[in-house]
């Protein structure tokens, strides 16, 4: 008996397995209910009386061996199966990656929210308009020249009552004098569309903000210093602002916005075409034609306006050279603005 328990001891010592399989067979063969070990425990039934102690040690060593053997294999066999599989723990992460938005929402917002810091409320209105909202009720008669400006794209054309895509948000100003109550004080940010060939400058789709402030005795003054306070928020307290007489049909007097070059501080660079400004909006006092269309009395209220392109601000602010960008989802431009907001 002696021979055969240090056998299997030699053969437990020697145990080497490479799959769960064979530590499987390994524990049945020396431990499972046929095994070679359980064998020697019927043997030691007929162990002679005085040898039993020493033997009955000896077993339970043996079983025990076996036991802590095929364990230590079992633990050996896991580590070693992770390492030589393709995963490495050393390895980084995979970074999560966080949405972002759009530059153009990113602007769209901090204008809107400058304005509504001054206590304007946002309104919006349809994309697809008619053309008493785009044109007539803004001062552009039939066959007027100043249409012209805006290349429109005409769902119906030819028909009494066009349907079009609105080529400003300045249709949102007509809605809302015809159902607001006075004053009104409102910015509108949309999007509108112009017939144009797509290039670096221009693109058949983009965004404005218009601004509209009407109430009794608002004047001239007041929209410049709108403006300023707005332009000081939105490019540095160091801003300043010059205005350059304008025409557009649905103000009187109107004026176009030019605000100092925030990259060469008014040195003159390439961005601002050597000038020291960069127009940024159209402006002026709604007239009173507009008003009347609208059914407001121009002779109590008086108001002004304003509309910026939400994409020329933005390329003012981040230097953005293209206009296609913004509408070309290329994810190496996008991710660029992952930090700002
Ligand atoms: N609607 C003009 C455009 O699309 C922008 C504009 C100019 C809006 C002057 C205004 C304004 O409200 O007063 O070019």
């Amino acid at each position: 008996m002696k021979e055969k328990i240090e056998a299997v001891l030699a053969e437990i010592e020697a145990l080497q397995c490479k799959t769960e399989a064979e530590i499987e067979e390994a524990r049945v063969r020396l431990l499972g209910k046929k095994g070679e070990i359980t064998a020697l425990f019927e043997e030691f039934r007929s162990v002679a009386p005085e040898l039993k102690r020493e033997f009955g040690q000896k077993l339970n060593q043996l079983k025990n061996a076996a036991a802590a053997k095929i364990e230590a294999i079992k633990e050996t066999l896991a580590t070693t199966s992770t390492a030589s599989s393709s995963f490495d723990a050393t390895m980084p992460g995979d970074p999560y990656l966080l949405g972002s938005r759009h530059p153009v929402s990113i602007v769209r917002k901090e204008i809107v929210d400058i304005f509504r810091k001054f206590g304007y409320d946002v309104a919006e209105g349809p994309e697809i308009e008619d053309d008493w909202h785009v044109f007539e009720a803004l001062n552009f008669p039939p066959e007027h020249p100043a249409r012209e400006m805006q290349d429109t794209f005409f769902i119906s054309a030819g028909h009494p009552d066009p349907i079009l895509l609105r080529t400003h948000t300045s249709s949102v100003q007509v809605r809302a004098m015809e159902k607001l109550p006075l004053p009104i004080r409102i910015v509108c940010p949309g999007r509108v569309f112009r017939n144009e060939a797509i290039s670096a400058r221009a693109h058949c789709i983009f965004h404005q903000v218009e601004g509209l402030y009407i109430d009794e005795n608002v004047t001239f003054a007041d929209l410049k210093q709108a403006i300023l306070l707005f332009v000081r928020e939105m490019f540095g307290a160091d801003a300043s602002i010059r205005m350059r007489p304008s025409y557009f049909p649905f103000t009187e007097p109107s004026a176009e916005v030019d605000v100092s070059c925030n990259i060469c501080h008014g040195k003159g660079c390439n961005i601002c075409k050597g000038t020291g400004w960069l127009e940024i909006m159209g402006c002026g006092m709604v007239d009173p034609n507009v008003l009347e269309a609208s059914g407001i009395d121009s002779k109590k209220y008086s108001g002004f306006a304003f509309g910026m392109g939400v994409e020329r601000i933005a390329m003012l602010k981040w230097q953005v050279k293209d206009l296609r960008n913004y509408f070309e989802n290329d994810l190496r431009f996008l991710r660029e603005f992952e930090t700002v907001i």
